[in-house]
């Protein structure tokens, strides 16, 4: 179970090349919704719920959706939340077949099964399901995350600005390399594991609004976190800083890979790779499997007007750190120590992101509801979405 958990802990790692910037659910009734019920696309949508109360149902438009990833993830918000109104779409994960919300709808929950396919998936299905207003909803993408020791530590929660995909990439074990390859993975359409790639394929960056993140940052930075004596103690094993402090709110960039690497060299490589392809403006800090999947089925759904790329929240909290402490292999750390951070990072995610999701509601009127305005360019790494103030500034 254990190693099970590990596994599932969201990724892996990496050292960053530049200095940290250190700051550090649906509408009402408790009506299920059939899961065959086919629902045509666009506007007008008549929704074919099968009412249990009087209430015509119009589409279901939440002011937050919370994106988790798997069961654990989301037993934190289901109780707290009061998310019982069960909506079933076409394409949502066999594992995970249900949003959930809230009964005044303003508030819903989805899981999208791990890693980046179902992560895609899952998020094209919600966005076509034809069930939900997602137009003005700020989706809160909440999930368990590796760390990396210079950002910060077990169970501290990073919001993010770049997501940054490392998978994509040739790769030649390195025992069939020379030795002046610095790693494995060298970028595609690249020779060297330090150039940029030849060719891109479209998902390798997003970049999210960041003045929506620092506003919510701000309001959960005060939060007291959740921590563990176990986790308490593993910290210590670190003589970096933040790494041997106690869990924190902060800021700092993903990473994504469906690969579940760990260790110092990896770290290092990937931490360059991330440098690179956002042109040194990403601080690596945090690992995920899914968050640039979920990132380009929004932005197909902000190119077709169906979400709002600019109300998307990027948050992870550490369930283990990428690479050991001194004196301990990779190996060692990732498949036969408990860190202590799981159960941590899974009530932090809970716990900075409750604030959050009240804030959001709490000020719909007059700020919120009308969108926070982005300060910086915001989308994909071919400039899909159009019509904005600023210019692509990754690549
Ligand atoms: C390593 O050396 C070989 C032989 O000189 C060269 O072809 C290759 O490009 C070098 N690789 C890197 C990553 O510098
Ligand atoms: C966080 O800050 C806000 C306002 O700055 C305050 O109202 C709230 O009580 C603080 N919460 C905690 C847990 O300190
Ligand atoms: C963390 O949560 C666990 C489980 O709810 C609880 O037993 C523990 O006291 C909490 N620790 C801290 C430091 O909040
Ligand atoms: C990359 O960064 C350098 C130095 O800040 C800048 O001069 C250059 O214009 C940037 N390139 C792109 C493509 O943004």
């Amino acid at each position: 179970m254990l190693t099970r958990l590990l596994l599932v802990a969201g990724l892996c790692a990496a050292q960053v090349q530049k200095s940290l910037a250190d700051s550090s659910a649906c509408s009402a009734t408790a009506t299920v919704v059939p899961s065959g019920t086919s629902i045509p696309v666009t506007v007008t949508v008549t929704e074919t719920v099968t009412a249990g109360a009087s209430s015509a149902s119009a589409l279901v438009k939440p002011k937050v959706f919370i994106i988790n990833h798997f069961a654990l993830e989301e037993a934190a918000w289901t109780k707290p939340l009061k998310l019982t109104k069960l909506i079933a779409a076409p394409g949502f994960s066999p594992l995970f077949p249900n949003a959930k919300c809230n009964a005044a709808g303003a508030i819903c929950q989805l899981t999208t099964g791990e890693g980046e396919i179902n992560a895609a998936s899952t998020i094209s299905a919600l966005i076509q399901s034809g069930k939900f207003d997602l137009t003005t909803t700020y989706f809160l993408v909440a999930g368990i995350a590796g760390i990396n020791p210079a950002c910060g530590t077990l169970g501290s929660v990073a919001l993010q600005h770049y997501a940054v995909q490392v998978d994509l990439a040739y790769e030649i074990d390195p025992r069939e390399l020379t030795s002046n390859y610095s790693s494995g993975y060298i970028p595609l359409g690249a020779q060297t594991p330090i150039q940029y790639p030849g060719f891109l394929y479209g998902t390798e960056v997003f970049e999210v609004n960041a003045a929506l993140r620092d506003k919510v940052l701000s309001i959960a930075s005060n939060v007291t976190l959740n921590d563990s004596s176990i986790a308490a103690e593993y910290r210590t094993k670190y003589t970096q800083f933040p790494a041997s402090q106690p869990p924190k709110v902060f800021a700092g960039d993903g990473i994504t890979s469906d690969v579940f690497w760990h260790g110092e060299l990896l770290g290092k490589a990937f931490s360059q790779f991330a440098y690179i392809l956002t042109n040194g403006s990403s601080t690596y800090c945090v690992t995920a499997q899914e968050d640039n999947a979920v990132l380009e089925a929004m932005l197909r759904g902000s190119v077709a007007k169906q979400v709002d790329f600019s109300r998307i929240i990027l948050m992870r909290a550490a369930s283990n750190f990428d690479r050991p402490p001194p004196g301990v292999t990779a190996a060692e750390q990732l498949f036969y120590t408990n860190q202590g951070g799981f159960a941590p990072s899974v009530q932090n995610l809970y716990l900075a992101g409750r604030p959050i999701i009240d804030e959001i509601v709490g000020n719909w009127d007059g700020v919120y509801g009308g969108g926070i305005e982005p300060l910086n360019y915001i989308g994909d790494i071919y400039g899909s979405i159009k019509g904005q103030k600023y210019r692509p500034d990754i690549g």
